[in-house]
């Protein structure tokens, strides 16, 4: 791994940013939602892709089918700050979408959204997933793609996690500052990972009731199936095989997708560090993730 290549955090605006996500800001902050546009924002690695190719699945599955499986699941679902100057940019991508309704990919912190979004009063689904096996995902995520910041040794990592020094900022503030706004914005679903590792059949529903979509019994079976994580695993247009930026020999996209797997990373002295860090930080009780199932 040449570590000397990846780019450096900077502090923009009060969140960990790399250039990448902030080179197009004024145009991404410029961008102009439609009311009928779908919001999915994460922090990073919190089940992005799931959800996105679940509701990509229900929007389309039946309507344009080639779509599923002829792009992949970064042109379907663009990611709104991504720019590469002269190369990529995720609100050009956006801008063309050709499908009613647009599906459109964040992991902005909420303060950082778009301010048409809230204006065009666009539905969001927020996934969440427990800081620990998020972090134990992040750390192989920066460990093989080649435009996120070197991950450094484990110890570090875990670190660096709890500072909140990773690209888009603290995950304790990501979760918590989404979790507020759902207490004055009603379009917004928060989902978490945990629940769809349990049920994803009763998170695709809730989903549904969400956007107001009636699938058949049917076309839901057909989704829950297609959407499970060795299916999508196995899907060239769901999994980024086909983004040269990741290097799989490291650590594949599709890792493991489950719940608990910190437990094979955290040594007891660290999981007694993170505990206690954790309550200090994490004060509100509604808020509540489940680390096992
Ligand atoms: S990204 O890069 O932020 O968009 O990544 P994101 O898609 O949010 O998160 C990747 C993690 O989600 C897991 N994943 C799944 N788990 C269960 N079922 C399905 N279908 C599924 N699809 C993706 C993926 O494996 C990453 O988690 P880890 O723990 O690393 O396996």
């Amino acid at each position: 791994m040449d570590v000397s290549s990846r780019p450096k955090l900077f502090d923009f605006h009060g969140v960990a940013m790399i250039p990448i996500f902030t080179a197009n800001w004024e145009n991404v902050q410029n961008f102009q939602a439609r009311p009928d546009d779908i919001l999915i924002a994460t922090y990073p690695k919190a089940g992005t892709t799931w959800v996105s190719q679940i509701l990509d699945l229900l929007y389309f599955g039946k309507t344009s089918p080639e779509r599923l499986t002829s792009l992949p699941i970064y042109e379907r679902v663009p990611f709104l700050e991504m720019s590469i100057p002269n190369l990529l940019s995720g609100k050009d991508q956006a801008d063309k979408l050709p499908t009613t309704p647009r599906l459109i990919k964040t992991h902005f912190p909420v303060q950082f959204v778009p301010k048409s979004f809230w204006e065009q009063n666009c539905r969001m689904i927020y996934v969440a997933r427990n800081a620990k096996d998020n972090m134990v995902s992040y750390y192989h995520f920066d460990c093989m793609n080649n435009v996120q910041p070197a991950a450094g040794d484990w110890n570090s990592f875990f670190q660096r996690f709890m500072e909140g020094d990773m690209v888009f900022g603290s995950w304790y503030d990501h979760v918590t500052n989404w979790w507020k706004k759902t207490q004055t914005h009603s379009n917004i679903h928060y989902m978490f990972y945990e629940d769809m590792i349990e049920d994803t059949g009763r998170e695709i529903e809730k989903l549904c009731s969400f956007i107001g979509l009636t699938p058949s019994a049917e076309e839901k079976e057909m989704i829950r199936t297609g959407v499970q994580f060795d299916n999508m695993k196995k899907n060239k247009m769901a999994n980024y095989s086909t983004l040269p930026v990741m290097d799989f020999k490291v650590s594949p996209f599709m890792r493991k997708g489950k719940v608990g797997d910190w437990k094979n990373y955290f040594t007891v002295a660290q999981n007694e560090e993170f505990d206690a860090d954790y309550k200090r930080k994490m004060k509100d009780p509604a808020l509540h993730f489940r680390c096992e199932l």
